[in-house]
This record gives structure tokens, C-alpha cells and sequence, in this order.
């Protein structure tokens, strides 16, 4: 039993506490954040420690978790241990959850003795279906990658990736895609005539059911695309005006602006 320290007690500390919550973790977690109303709330929600200040969270930490936003993450991490210096000399396994911002740039920030990883989670890790990608440090140890897989899979899959293709990884996995897919295809339903409950309903299952059992069952998808499209009807229509319309060249625009976006907020 460790315990793990999170940094920010925002959106995405919340849905892993959640997932956590789920998995009834043997784990000691505690949350430090700036405004004590949202730790209030957290500790309440999940039976968590919270901590106001952030040397005593960082002392309590065998694993840190940075969870505050890109631009943050410099402010953060520079002002711990500015009364207590020990803590910049204690090993700590820490990770980053901050998008863009690469293990070079934290390494830096706070060097050896403290090992670096980055992960990125999903939300839906509150439901124990997340997916969590994290790539580490040279030298990071062993037992500490085992732990931190360990952990992050108490809420769904995860994968070892390079740094390299780290913030690709970032755009492409989040479910704003499906989410935002399912708005798009019902307001067009909707404009067309169907009502609001009937377009939602139609849509979450067009992108939602066919895809989950297409995991399931372990099927081609090049199958059950020319299963679900016959030839000179409605879906092949459907699908071919959307590809004319440009919608692969929009997803690829879509990636490449997170992509940006990525580096822009972590300064790079
Ligand atoms: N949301 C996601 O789905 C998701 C998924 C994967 C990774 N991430 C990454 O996780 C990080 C956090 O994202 P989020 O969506 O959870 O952000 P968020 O909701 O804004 O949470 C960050 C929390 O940290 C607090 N904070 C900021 N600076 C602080 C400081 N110096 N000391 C103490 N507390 C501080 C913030 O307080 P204030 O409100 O006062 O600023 C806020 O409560 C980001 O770097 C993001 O890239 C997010």
C-alpha cells in the first residue's frame, strides 16, 4: 500500500478518485489543492485525505500526481520545498498528467532524485472504463513503473507509449470525439425532422453499439463497414457524401489543432 498524492484536485483528479473509489483501492490517497472549498467537496465525495498545504502533501507522498493545468505546472513544482529543501532531495515517484508538457521540461523543473513519468487518463477512468497512456523517464525504476500501471489499471487499460507520440495520443484518445460526434450527427437528424429524444437515441447507437461490439466480438472492420453499407444504398451514400464533404480531411484538421494547442500550452 502506497500512498499517492495528488496535486490539483480538479475535472480529471476527481474522475480517477472516482475510479479509485470503484476498485476500493488499498491505496492511502490524499489531495492538496489551492481552494479548500473543492477539497471539502472531494474529501466528502470520496472519503479522501486533503491537505491545504503543499509541503505536507508533498511529505506524505510516495507517489505524486500533478494534476493542475499546463501553465501551472512550472508555478507548482517551483514553489515546493522553498521553506523545506529535503523534499527537492527526497526520491519520489512522480507523474505528470499535464498535456504537452515533456519529461525534459519536469525533469528540470525538479530533477533527481525525483523519477518522472507522464500518464494521460481518461474521464471515463470514473467508471472504470478509462484509458491511460504513460511513458517514463530514463533510470525510472522498475517497481515503480509495476506501481503506477498497477494503479492507473485499477480504472481501465493501460498503454506504454513513447514520449514522441505522447501528445498524438492525447488528441486522438479523449471522448470529446465521441461525444462531440454524437452531437453533431443528432442536430443534423434534427434539422432533417426527427425529434430531439428520437435523434439521440438514433445517434448514440450508430456510434456507440456498433463500435462496442466490434470490440467485443473482435470483428473486421472492413466487414461489418461492408455489412452495415450495401452497395447503391443508403448508408454507402451517406458515407460517400460525407467523405466528398471532406470529413476525413476534418478529423486530420481537428488532430493537427490539438496538436498545437498541445504545444502552445506547455509553452513549447
Ligand atoms: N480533464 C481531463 O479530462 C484531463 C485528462 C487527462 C489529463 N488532463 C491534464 O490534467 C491536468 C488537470 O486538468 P483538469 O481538467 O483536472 O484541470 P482543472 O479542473 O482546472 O483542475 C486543476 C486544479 O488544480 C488547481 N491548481 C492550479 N494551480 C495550483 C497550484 N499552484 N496549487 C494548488 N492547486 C492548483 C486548480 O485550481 P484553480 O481552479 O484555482 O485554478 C484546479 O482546482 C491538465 O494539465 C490536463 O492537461 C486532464
Amino acid at each position: 500500500m502506497s500512498t499517492v498524492v495528488f496535486l490539483g484536485g480538479g475535472r480529471i483528479t476527481s474522475a480517477m478518485l472516482a475510479g479509485l473509489h470503484l476498485s476500493n483501492t488499498r491505496h492511502r490517497l490524499v489531495v492538496h489543492d489551492r481552494n479548500p472549498d473543492k477539497l471539502r467537496k472531494l474529501k466528502k465525495k470520496y472519503n479522501v485525505a486533503v491537505e491545504l498545504d503543499l509541503d505536507r502533501a508533498v511529505e506524505r507522498a510516495d507517489v505524486l500526481i500533478v494534476a493542475v493545468r499546463p501553465a501551472s505546472v512550472g508555478g507548482l513544482l517551483g514553489a515546493i520545498g522553498k521553506q523545506k529543501g529535503q523534499l527537492r532531495r527526497r526520491r519520489i515517484l512522480a507523474v505528470s498528467l499535464a498535456a504537452g508538457v515533456p519529461l525534459r521540461l519536469l525533469t528540470k523543473l525538479l530533477g533527481r532524485p525525483w523519477q518522472w513519468a507522464r500518464a494521460m487518463p481518461s474521464p471515463l477512468c470514473r467508471s472504470g472504463r478509462g484509458l491511460t497512456a504513460v511513458t517514463y523517464s530514463r533510470g525510472f525504476p522498475a517497481a515503480g513503473r509495476k506501481l503506477l500501471s498497477d494503479l492507473f489499471a485499477t480504472f481501465g487499460q493501460v498503454v506504454e507509449i513513447r514520449e514522441s507520440k505522447f501528445d498524438l495520443f492525447t488528441v486522438t484518445f479523449s471522448p470529446s470525439h465521441g461525444y462531440h460526434a454524437v452531437a453533431s450527427l443528432a442536430r443534423a437528424a434534427q434539422a432533417a425532422g426527427l425529434d430531439r429524444k428520437t435523434a439521440f437515441l438514433t445517434s448514440a447507437h450508430a456510434l456507440a453499439d456498433g463500435i462496442i461490439a466490434w470490440r467485443e466480438e473482435r470483428l473486421s472492420l472492413e466487414l461489418l463497414l461492408e455489412e452495415a453499407a450495401t452497395p447503391g444504398g443508403t448508408a454507402a451514400a451517406t458515407m460517400a457524401a460525407l467523405d466528398a464533404a471532406g470529413y476525413q480531411q476534418a478529423v486530420r484538421k481537428g488532430l493537427a489543432a490539438g496538436l498545437r494547442r498541445a504545444r502552445a500550452n506547455a509553452g513549447q
